[in-house]
């Protein structure tokens, strides 16, 4: 969490008819990442491929966020996500990702994969007023496995006090998602 990373301040978009695609391994090493993911991130796909996918991790993520999201696909669920990442020379852009497991016939799990659209501009300042409350909860304590269990109990309590699942909550963050309320 404390990695020293440059960051230009400077925000990048993509087109709403664009797809940021990438797949992983089991571990999270990526295995597949298409043109727009190479533009928008700004690495070749050999800069890429065979690296953790927390090459492309923005300091001001919550580790909550990627807890869940690794939580979820370990039990072999698919899970929605508003991303903040990190463009090789310290931009940043804003992904609405969808990550799924992988399955081979056998059932077991072989890998992820994520397709990220540009979020809805309407969700985004409810995002981003979580998710700075979520990284100030981390931010109070030194050992990082605390600070994810801090900054969790803040989400889920986030969650119960609404009574949303976090699909609800997710999809409820936008009025263009508001009726396809994942569960
Ligand atoms: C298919 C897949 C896609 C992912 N996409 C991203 C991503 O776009 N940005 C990101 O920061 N982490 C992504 N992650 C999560 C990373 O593997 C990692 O957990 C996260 O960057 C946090 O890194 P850290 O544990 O080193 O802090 C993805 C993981 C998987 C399995």
């Amino acid at each position: 969490m404390s990695r020293a990373v440059t960051l230009t301040g400077i925000e990048r978009t993509f087109g709403t008819d664009e797809i940021i695609v990438s797949k992983t391994d089991p571990r999270g090493i990526i295995t597949y990442a298409n043109d727009v993911f190479c533009r928008v991130a700004g690495y070749t796909e050999a800069d890429l491929l065979g690296q953790p996918h927390n090459i492309i991790r923005h300091p001001d993520m919550p580790g909550c966020v990627f807890k869940l999201l690794w939580d979820t696909l370990h039990d072999g669920r698919e899970i929605f996500a508003y991303v903040l990442n990190r463009a090789r020379n310290g931009d940043h852009y804003w992904v609405f990702a969808h990550v799924t497991p992988s399955f081979d016939t056998a059932g077991r799990i072989v890998g992820y994969h994520s397709n990220r659209r540009v979020p809805y501009p309407d969700a985004l300042p409810k995002v981003q007023a979580l998710y700075a409350e979520l990284l100030a909860e981390e931010k109070r304590h030194r050992e990082r496995t605390v600070a994810v269990s801090a900054s969790t109990t803040v989400l889920v309590g986030r969650l119960q006090a609404a009574g949303l699942t976090y699909g609800q909550f997710v999809f409820g963050l936008s009025a263009h998602t508001r009726f396809g309320a994942a569960a």
